[in-house]
């Protein structure tokens, strides 16, 4: 199992697509171990995208994760980093395939509903910030018809 992070950036709160979005990654199957509605300071901002600093969109991106409040998540499952990516879709709303959260509910590069962690390495990272209580362990029963015994390894 792995654990991914997420959050429904401004303009999905703004928008009311939070309970949207968050049954996408329920209805597929994987588990919420951590939620939580942020008013993104930013320091925080700047920690999160500081691959990012340096790029001409920098400073329109740091304005607007801090301009309205986000929900973060952290996300649970089998290849929960790729699946929640795929899930997700393309950066631009315009590019994203049908079927993906970017692709049916968004027309933006920028304005573009949601984060998802790149990496593993990413996920660690990005969830030591956003949760450093920590998330919430717990069985979900579900698993045992969501998973065969291959896929828990
Ligand atoms: P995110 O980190 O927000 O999940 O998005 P992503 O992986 O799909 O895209 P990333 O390359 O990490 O870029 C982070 C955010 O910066 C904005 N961006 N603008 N104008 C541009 O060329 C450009 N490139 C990136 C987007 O809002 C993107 O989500
Ligand atoms: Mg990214």
């Amino acid at each position: 199992m792995e654990t991914t992070f997420i959050f429904v950036k401004p303009d999905g709160v703004q928008r009311g697509l939070v309970g949207q979005i968050l049954t996408r990654f329920e209805r597929k199957g994987l588990q919420v171990v951590g939620a939580k509605m942020i008013k993104v300071d930013e320091e925080l901002a700047g920690k999160h995208y500081a691959e990012h600093e340096g790029k001409p969109f920098y400073p329109g991106l740091i304005k607007f994760v801090t301009s309205s409040p986000i929900m973060a998540f952290a996300i649970r499952g089998v290849d929960a980093v790729t699946v929640c990516r795929k899930v997700i879709g393309a950066t631009n709303g315009r590019n994203a395939e049908p079927g993906t959260i970017r692709g049916d509910l968004g027309m933006s590069g920028s304005y573009n509903l949601i984060h998802g962690s790149d990496s593993i390495e990413s996920a660690n990272r990005e969830l030591a910030l956003w949760f450093p209580e920590g998330v919430i362990e717990y069985d979900k029963s579900s698993n045992f018809w969501t998973y065969d015994a291959s896929d828990r390894g």
